[in-house]
């Protein structure tokens, strides 16, 4: 593929210390990004910048709170997802962070060229396959010529695909195939990006500790506990679909994931994509 670069980062056999510096790392990643492209635009207050499905950030106060404490207030933060459920309310945020509830595949047309920077999230178990090209020409409409996207997704891929973990990835395979979904998006995203007109296609792999709080720290098990609560949240639509026996069984599966990451722990990977608007 012309016009892009990867890089790619493996702590698997890292000692302890190595894989807790590698959340730093990834989060650094991120954040090196950011501070680079604010830079890049100037931070004198004409920047906009938006994230897309911010639910968890901000309810945790990740990114767009933190965000907002480093840049100048004069620089407007953007929150979107399609969905107000989990927001806080406005009052609690500061005057610069500003909610809205909008659906990446269909964006107001005041937005065609309105973001500086945009950011974009766990979306891999939201978008179809064929609705990723639609959400990325959304993405490329509303930033500005020279504007950057930024996406980062899970592979959902693990280094050992054996025991409870490749049962569970086999119904989520099912459950995905069935929906149009694709467990590995983030391959393809660079693809995608160029189809859309992208330029500066760039992206990163990190692998990510997750579980075995006790070697690896509390961030490997908070990364564990993160998928597991979605794993039992979407028991009772895969039993309904038929995609696994009974909830039992179901259940079964899961507690010997949540058992297996507990003990030994798992490393998942996860891409940070970059790429530009062209000016
Ligand atoms: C797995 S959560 C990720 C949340 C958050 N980005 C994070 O990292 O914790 C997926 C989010 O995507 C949102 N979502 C799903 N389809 C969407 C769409 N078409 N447009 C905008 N947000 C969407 C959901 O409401 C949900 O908040």
């Amino acid at each position: 593929m012309n016009n892009m670069s990867c890089k790619c980062t493996s702590y698997t056999k890292g000692s302890w210390s190595t894989r807790r510096a590698c959340f730093q790392i990834w989060r650094k990643v991120e954040v090196a990004f950011w501070t680079v492209e604010l830079e890049q635009v100037g931070c004198d207050g004409r920047i906009t910048l938006i994230l897309f499905s911010c639910l968890t950030f901000v309810l945790k106060g990740i990114w767009l709170t933190d965000l907002a404490k480093i840049v100048p207030p004069t620089v407007e933060l953007h929150g979107c997802d399609m969905t107000s459920a989990k927001y806080p309310a406005q009052e609690l945020l500061p005057p610069n962070i500003h909610m809205h509830v909008e659906s990446v595949l269909s964006l107001p047309e005041k937005w065609t060229n309105h973001f500086d920077l945009i950011h974009q999230r766990f979306l891999v178990g939201a978008l179809r396959r064929d609705k990723w090209p639609v959400a990325l020409s959304e993405l490329f409409r509303t930033l500005k010529p020279g504007g950057s996207v930024q996406l980062v997704e899970n592979l959902y891929t693990c280094t050992v695909e054996s025991g409870p973990i490749k049962r569970h990835f086999e119904i989520f395979d099912k459950v995905f195939a069935a929906h149009g979904l694709v467990r590995e998006i983030a391959i393809e995203l660079p693809q995608f990006l160029q189809e859309a007109g992208y330029v500066d296609i760039t992206w990163e792999e990190k692998i990510v500790p997750t579980g075995n709080a006790k070697e690896w720290g509390p961030l490997a098990g908070m990364a564990a506990a993160s998928h597991m609560r979605v794993f039992r949240d979407t028991g009772k639509l895969v039993v309904a679909g038929g995609f696994v026996g009974s909830q039992e069984e179901y259940d079964e599966i899961t507690d010997g994931v949540e058992r297996e990451w507990a003990e030994k722990g798992e490393h998942l990977p996860c891409r940070i994509i970059c790429a530009r608007k062209p000016l």
